[in-house]
């Protein structure tokens, strides 16, 4: 059974913890899209890990984890992360596999990254990990990639040509002094040899496993409406979320996908600038995000708050073929007296039931509420999903009915143990 996992909202719906439990089940995770910029989070006996660019099926002892091709991929930062985890005693080097085609960050990409956003009137709120330059390069066709850090005469090359360009950019655009050749390259050589072990052709290494029989869950990084095609643009990343970004970020066909599973929170969160229609007002805006923990798991940044948008669900149900939804943070909002979901939206005078494509609509649009009795009861102990309240049901139910896809787990705290597969 070969599952693509993605998060139907603006990221951070909780993919982290529905991949970790989905993960002893398959052979190998792979991540397919994105970078660093993502953070997912994985509660095992009370100890909490974030993972940014290994695959969240990692604390999984014999489990392959593939960084796909579509990633990319800083070094540093993918070193730093095995680190961490050798430290704790979880060895992955025998098992990381990364793309020679992963594109590569730089420094350049990074610094970039924070000069192109200082520029902009109209701010995206990026991460600053150098997420957009580096995929910016690569559709530019001089992008590094994995299998570049291996040859030192391709690497001396593409290098050279980069800071050729690039310098003069920095200096007379952003009036920075620019990067040395030499520095660089010494460093990027020096993380090819380390790495040098895990650097392969994933594409091939995934079709064969599923040739054999074994499968494969794709962990989707940010959500659907930070796709760079589908997302609210141009306040998104620079990669496709989407389902069908599993198939190019790895390279295993349309034919060989089997289920796709969508994750949502009980209410919606965002991170950055851009739209955002069921946004609380202030004074709940703190109480959610405070008892919901909602802090960015990569920057630390205070998550933007909003009632559950159906209109967005139901959009990325589509977008992404979802067979079932996981629904998480549920406990969230145990002691609300009512809960809202928005079922249209408003604009000019005229109710839409489809969300626009179109950024004024997108801003202008005002939420058009249904109302619901909340349980007021804690659901944080519950382990049977007979068991939770009946307004819980209710509200799950009338989820399903607005975004035409089954619930099939529930999700009422960070562990393991606090996830309620739904008959
Ligand atoms: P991801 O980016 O989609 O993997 O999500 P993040 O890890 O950035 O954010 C989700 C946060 O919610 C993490 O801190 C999780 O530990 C936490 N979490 C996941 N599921 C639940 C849940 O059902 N209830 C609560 N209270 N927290 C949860
Ligand atoms: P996970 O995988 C939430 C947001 C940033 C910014 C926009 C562009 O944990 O769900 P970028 O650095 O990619 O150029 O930033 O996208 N963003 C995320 N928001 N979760 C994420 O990942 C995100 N990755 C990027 O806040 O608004
Ligand atoms: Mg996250």
């Amino acid at each position: 059974m070969n599952t693509i996992l993605i998060g139907l909202q603006w990221g951070d719906e909780g993919k982290g913890k529905v991949i970790d439990v989905l993960s002893r089940d398959v052979h190998c995770v792979v991540r397919y899209q994105g970078g660093n910029n993502a953070g997912h989070t994985v509660v095992v006996n009370g100890a909490s890990f974030v993972f940014h660019l290994l695959p969240s099926g990692v604390l999984h002892p014999g489990k392959i984890c593939v960084i796909g091709n579509g990633v990319v991929v800083d070094p540093q930062v993918l070193l730093a992360e095995l680190d961490v985890l050798k430290k704790k005693g979880i060895e992955v080097r025998d098992r990381l596999r990364v793309s020679e085609q992963a594109h590569v960050i730089f420094p350049y990409h990074k610094i970039l990254d924070g000069l192109r956003e200082r520029k902009r009137s109209n701010k995206i709120g990026t991460t600053g990990r150098g997420i957009g330059p580096c995929y910016s390069d690569k559709a530019a066709r001089c992008g590094i990639r994995m299998g570049d850090l291996l040859n030192s005469r391709m690497l001396r090359e593409k290098l050279l040509d980069n800071l050729n360009e690039k310098n003069e950019i920095f200096k007379k655009v952003f009036r920075h002094p620019g990067f040395s050749f030499e520095a660089l390259f010494d460093e990027y050589l020096s993380y090819g040899r380390k790495l040098k072990g895990s650097v392969c052709d994933t594409a091939a290494l995934l079709n064969e496993r599923i040739d054999k029989g074994e499968s494969i869950l794709f962990e989707g990084a940010q959500g659907t409406f930070l796709d760079i095609d589908f997302g609210t643009y141009p306040f998104v990343t620079s990669s496709n979320a989407v389902s069908a970004g599993a198939c190019t970020g790895t390279g295993v066909a349309p034919t060989k996908i089997d289920r796709v599973v969508g994750v949502v929170k009980a209410y919606t969160t965002r991170v950055g600038e851009g739209p955002f229609v069921t946004e609380f007002p202030k004074s709940l805006d703190e109480e959610i995000r405070c008892k919901g923990q909602e802090f960015g798991a990569t920057t630390g940044r205070p998550r933007r708050c909003g009632w559950f948008d159906a209109v967005m669900v139901r959009r990325a149900v589509m977008i992404n073929g979802v067979d079932s939804l996981a629904m998480m943070k549920l406990d969230v909002l145990d002691q609300m007296k009512t809960i809202k979901v928005c079922v249209a939206y408003k604009y000019k005078g005229k109710v839409f039931r489809t969300f626009p494509n179109d950024l004024d609509a997108m801003q202008k649009a005002r939420p058009v509420f249904e109302v619901f009795s909340g349980w007021q009861k804690n659901t944080e102990a519950i382990r049977s999903y007979k068991d939770l309240p009946q307004e819980a049901k209710d509200y799950i139910r009338v989820i399903e009915d607005l975004c035409r896809a089954p619930v099939n787990l529930v999700s009422v705290g960070s562990s393991r143990e606090a996830t309620l597969s739904k008959p």
